[in-house]
């Protein structure tokens, strides 16, 4: 995963509006939602299970997929280092009768060479952190000679000599606040907090504010209790985090478009003209280091600018022994360096295909393979070992004489934590196809990490998710409650928002029905070290899913979800809670808009939103008479209205001044790079201040949302 899985969730997500006072139009009405009607808690019945579905169920075994696992985390596989993972992984899929093949791209990747970074007082004394990860001997992949030094991909070399100042998380709003205090920053060197926006848009704001360089690290005010401050042993002794971890990661700017920086819009290859690659990465160098080390630099604030008391922002003081004082401290100067090695260099994406009876439906089930270690056993290889396991098992489907109706596609993605950059580039050239015959894409990426399920996904899709969720038993937690349960426990039924982050994003981007899928650790659970060495099949097996059952239980999910959009007659797609979720985001607009300093009228949206429903509902009506009368054609017209409807969101031209990103309905936010925003182009004008804008894209957003529901219109 590119960044860390955002936790908001918006409170629209799978809620349904109560029968509604008439004479208000859908974003007038009081904000009234009670939870989904199948969001009550079940008292654990043992799901009844069709013979298929059964068959999927006893076949998945922890112990094959603790094997493919235990592969993918013994190789460096960073992206474009790997071509024998690529094969092994189509290899298993041809065993299972998929017909396989690897897309290559050629693309633009960097690689660390060197770093370093020095502390000076003005009496001389220095401090030279290590910026390395501690070799533990319970676990071996952490000392290999070919291990990943810590650095950011797409980072910039360079140096930096300067005071610094620590800019809390580094979003817009902390820069302003630095601002509005009168810190200094033209010139200076940012220290910043992981956490909220993606660390690409930290640094860029760095970057735009004047500063001349960024130093990353990770708080454990980031890890609630299960900290060594509060008397928890850390990793491998026990579940806190290693004080030496650090979170490498790409500091692409995600919200502006992903893929490889130098063909926007166009697969790479090796012939392909190259755009200039600083409009979406930093000038700036930038480094990631570890709580530990990070924590004299922050001390050596103390008592400068002003206190992160007197700051006042939330996430702004964690849980170090500083006061995070912004500083500068007159005279305490960082010397940073930043050595990259720039690459033009083959990725690969291995490709499994089973042809459907109908050879215009595919379903596309991906992951991506590469990582930032050796190691990797939960971003990406949770994921990677599930899906190699889910082609094992459909392959025993097949062998019992299943026929899928529509195409189904298995992708193992490569150079996805650089930036999306395998899965952007494969649907910058199949696009064509895609659009004509995708149905639904389904990515899992950081599988298991913990024991709680979540899911995000566009809303046609929520029903079938949902109801997925009651046929699987989930081990942890006690283990005789449905993963329903548990999701509902946690979750009160809130199905996420797609924002970006991981590889669904190039395809809900051009209007492909959409939804990611993982595991993560609660507040009581072992630290999962994102992007670091010691998520390793070792922490994997002794902490993060032992016996690897949380893996099993989230393949099953996967395979019964997939299994369905690829057999059943009907596409188990409800457009009529498109209509749901667009009215509760309209009234989410409506509150954006009320706290405005000027109006914007949203009248054209509401209208359109009840003709999208209008028509949702005739289709839905359609699609219960093709079932009653098992018309072969009624069928095909239906599910072709399920299939197609949701490109009408996509705009070709995009978001303003993002033209990647197609889909007015949800995007990324700016300024956080993968945490959504709901009616974008609207929402971003109406905060920035711009209502001319936002009248305008009021009228484009309506526009899109007719079409769709002109494809659904009977
Ligand atoms: C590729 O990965 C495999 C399995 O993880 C490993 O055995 C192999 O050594 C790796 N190749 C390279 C060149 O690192
Ligand atoms: C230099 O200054 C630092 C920070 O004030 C202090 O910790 C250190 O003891 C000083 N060293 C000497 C040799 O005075
Ligand atoms: C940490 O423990 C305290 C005291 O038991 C509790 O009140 C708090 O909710 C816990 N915090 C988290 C994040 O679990
Ligand atoms: C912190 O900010 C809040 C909200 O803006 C304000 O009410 C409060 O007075 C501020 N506190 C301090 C100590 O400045
Ligand atoms: C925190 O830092 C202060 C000032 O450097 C020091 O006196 C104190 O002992 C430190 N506390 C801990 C728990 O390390
Ligand atoms: C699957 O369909 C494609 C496209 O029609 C065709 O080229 C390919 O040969 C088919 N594969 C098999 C195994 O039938
Ligand atoms: C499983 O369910 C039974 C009965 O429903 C209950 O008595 C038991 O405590 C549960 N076991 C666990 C481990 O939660
Ligand atoms: C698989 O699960 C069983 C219990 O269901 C457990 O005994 C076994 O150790 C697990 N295998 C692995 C590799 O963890
Ligand atoms: C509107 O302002 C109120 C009060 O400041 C705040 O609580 C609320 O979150 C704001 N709503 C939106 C949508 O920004």
């Amino acid at each position: 995963m590119l960044d860390y899985r955002y936790s908001i969730k918006t409170a629209a997500a799978i809620a349904v509006l109560l029968a509604l006072p008439s004479g208000l139009n859908a974003c007038q009405r009081e904000r009234h939602f009670h939870t989904h009607s199948h969001v009550k808690r079940q008292a654990s019945p043992p799901p009844e299970l069709s013979e298929h579905e059964a068959l999927i169920v006893s076949s998945f075994d922890n112990n094959s997929i603790s094997d493919w696992s235990y592969y993918y985390t013994h190789g460096n596989h960073i992206a474009g280092h790997n071509r024998s993972q690529a094969q092994w992984t189509a290899d298993r899929w041809a065993e299972a009768g998929f017909e396989t093949r690897l897309d290559t791209y050629h693309v633009y990747l960097n690689y660390p060479v060197s770093k370093s970074l020095v502390v000076t007082w003005p009496n001389g004394t220095t401090y030279t952190p290590s910026l390395e990860e501690a070799v533990l001997e319970e676990d071996d992949v952490t000392g290999w000679e070919d291990r990943i030094p810590t650095f950011h991909g797409y980072s910039a070399s360079g140096e930096a000599n300067a005071e610094y100042v620590y800019v809390g998380r580094g979003q817009q709003v902390d820069f302003e606040r630095l601002v509005a205090l009168g810190v200094e920053l033209e010139g200076k060197i940012a220290i910043s907090r992981y956490g909220g926006p993606f660390r690409g848009l930290k640094v860029k704001n760095a970057q735009d504010y004047g500063m001349i360089g960024a130093i990353l690290f990770t708080d454990p005010a980031d890890d609630g209790n299960i900290t060594v401050a509060k008397g928890v042993a850390a990793y491998p002794d026990g579940p806190a985090r290693n004080p030496t971890a650090v979170q490498r990661g790409s500091v692409q700017f995600l919200s502006q478009y992903p893929g490889d920086p130098t063909t926007p819009g166009y697969p790479s290859r090796e012939d392909s003209p190259r755009a200039d690659k600083g409009v979406v990465t930093p000038h700036i160098p930038s480094i990631p280091i570890s709580y530990a080390e990070a924590g004299p630099i922050l001390a050596a604030l103390d008592g400068y600018g002003t206190s992160g008391a007197d700051v006042n922002r939330t996430n702004w003081v964690g849980a170090l022994n500083a006061t995070y004082s912004t500083g500068p401290a007159p005279g305490v100067t960082i010397s940073l360096t930043n050595e990259m090695e720039d690459a033009y260099t083959d990725i690969w994406n291995a490709i499994g295909i089973i042809n459907g009876t109908n050879a215009d439906e595919t379903i596309i089930i991906g992951n991506h393979r590469d990582a930032w270690l050796i190691g990797g056993a939960a971003d990406p290889n949770s994921g990677t070992a599930i899906i190699v396991e889910l082609g094992r098992v459909f392959g025993k489907l097949l062998e019992q004489g299943w026929k899928p109706k529509r195409n189904v596609v298995l992708a193992s993605w490569d150079a996805e934590e650089y930036g999306l950059v395998g899965s952007t580039e494969w649907v910058e050239e199949f696009i064509p196809w895609i659009k004509d015959t995708t149905v639904s894409y389904l990515n899992i990426d950081v599988g298991a990490s913990g024991p709680h399920p979540g899911i995000s996904s566009t809303p046609e899709l929520h029903d079938i998710a949902v109801e997925t969720m009651k046929k699987i038993v989930w081990p942890a937690l006690g283990g005789n409650e449905t993963m329903y349960d548990v999701w509902v426990d946690d979750t009160e039924g809130e199905i996420g928002v797609l924002g970006s982050g991981s590889d669904y994003t190039a395809f809900v981007h051009r209007g492909i029905a959409s939804i990611d899928m993982g595991s993560d650790p609660g507040p009581t659970d072992p630290i999962y070290h994102y992007h670091s060495n010691y998520d390793s099949y070792h922490w994997m097996a002794n902490f993060g899913d032992p016996g690897f059952l949380v893996h099993k239980a989230m393949g099953q999910y996967l395979s019964i979800l997939a299994y369905h959009l690829a057999t059943d007659d009907l596409l188990p797609l409800n457009p009529v809670n498109y209509a749901n979720e667009l009215e509760a985001y309209c009234q989410d607009l409506r509150y954006t808009i009320g706290n405005a300093t000027e109006d914007v009228d949203t009248s054209e949206l509401q209208s359109a939103i009840e003709t999208f429903r209008v028509h949702a509902e005739e289709a839905s009506a359609l699609a219960d008479l093709a079932v009653e009368s098992g018309d072969e054609e009624l069928l095909r017209v239906v599910n072709h209205k399920y299939r197609d409807f949701q490109r009408g969101f996509a705009s070709q031209g995009g978001l303003p001044d993002r033209e990647f990103f197609q889909h007015l309905i949800f995007a990324p936010g700016v300024d956080t790079g993968y945490a959504p925003v709901t009616f974008p182009a609207v929402t971003e004008a109406v905060e920035a201040g711009k209502f001319e804008l936002a009248r305008e894209w009021v009228g484009k957003t309506a526009a899109a949302i007719l079409v769709a529901g002109e494809v659904l219109k009977t």
